[in-house]
């Protein structure tokens, strides 16, 4: 048994923050932050929308156009590291309500800006072991409401949206194929990206600031990284496929930094037209800014049936990792 994406859809909240509107609370400049990133704008969630209500309507649209009714779904995976509530429950128990999912299982998935390929390769392998037929696979991220609106160095690079993709076993088509993932962590950086306050090694006390609370990075580490892990996960991914850069029409990586995917495409020697880039109007959205990619593509004719795409996530944990697609 094969598994395939049946349908993927994407949606962002309607407001909108632009560099230029941030330089009004936050000492920085349109031109810093667009040089340095290729980050013009943003998406923002209101103040009483949380990470499950900004998937819903990317969840119902690849239920409707697939003809899926929401009890026909085995399982939920969520992959965010925005959830709605703290730990417990996870938000895809909320989504699995919310859609009336009566006989899902549902779980989230803690990869961050990897969650959506991590996500993919746990329902590829419920689908290919027989264990599930429909697995709704969820990349959710309300980044504006972790991050320290006084820290520069990080407020600047995020933004919210959401993504739902439909995986089924490939019996009837073979359109949207999903290949065997290469997943790799490496948690000696588990402190470059990191809230460092609020668990378990270091509850929440007295002590702890607001900065302890939010998202804290080290860019450069954090780049460092993000470089090798693009490199490796596509020279592993054309390894095992038997493939070459030449054979792929789409590299859709993670959407940090056009920086960070300009300096792979060269030591790769890829042309860099072929890596889809829309952090212009998205910012970094973490596990959602491959399924917000792949689905602006679609909306924009760019997709033909037997393209082969390789996604490319990166970040938290730290992890890394991506497959190949065939569209
Ligand atoms: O999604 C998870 C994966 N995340 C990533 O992949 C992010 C990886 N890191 C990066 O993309 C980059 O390292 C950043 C975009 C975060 C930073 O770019 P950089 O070219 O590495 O800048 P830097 O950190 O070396 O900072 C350069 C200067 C500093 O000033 P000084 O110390 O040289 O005077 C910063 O204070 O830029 C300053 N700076 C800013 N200036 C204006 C940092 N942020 C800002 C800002 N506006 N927003």
């Amino acid at each position: 048994m094969e598994a395939r994406i049946r349908a993927l859809a994407a949606h962002a909240p309607e407001k909108t923050l632009s560099n230029e509107e941030l330089t009004k609370f936050v000492d920085t400049t349109d031109e810093w932050i667009f040089s340095h990133t290729g980050i013009r704008s943003r998406h923002i969630a209101a103040a009483d929308e949380s990470a499950s209500d900004i998937a819903l309507p990317a969840c119902r649209k690849v239920l409707e156009s697939t003809g899926t009714s929401a009890e026909e779904i085995d399982l939920i995976l969520v992959a965010t590291s925005t959830p709605d509530y703290i730990s417990m429950p996870s938000t895809a128990c909320i989504i699995q309500h919310q859609l009336g999912a009566n006989a899902a299982g549902a779980m989230d998935i803690t990869a961050a800006c990897s969650g959506f390929v991590y996500a993919l390769e746990i329902a590829r392998n419920f689908v290919v072991a027989g264990s599930a037929r429909n697995v709704l696979v969820v990349a959710t991220e309300v980044y504006s409401k972790i991050v320290n609106w006084k820290d520069r160095n990080t407020c600047v690079l995020f933004g919210d949206g959401a993504g739902a993709a439909l995986v089924s076993p490939a019996d009837d088509s073979r359109r949207g194929l999903l290949h065997h993932a290469f997943l790799r962590s490496d948690g000696s950086g588990a402190e470059s990206l990191v809230r460092l306050h609020g668990g378990t090694r270091r509850p929440t006390n007295a002590d702890s600031t607001e900065a302890d609370l939010m998202l804290s990075m080290d860019g450069r580490k954090v780049y460092n990284f993000a470089v090798r892990a693009v490199n490796e996960t596509i020279l592993e991914v054309l390894e095992r496929e038997k493939l070459t850069i030449d054979d792929i029409d789409y590299f859709v990586p993670h959407q940090a930094n056009v920086r960070i995917i300009e300096a792979a495409a060269k030591r790769l020697g890829a042309p860099v037209e072929r890596f889809y880039m829309n952090m212009e109007r998205y910012a970094n959205t973490s596990a959602s800014s491959i399924p917000l990619a792949i689905g602006e593509m679609q909306d924009r004719g760019l997709l033909k049936p037997g393209m082969k795409l390789i996604t490319i996530g990166f970040g938290a944990g730290l992890t890394y990792g991506g497959g190949l697609i065939e569209w």
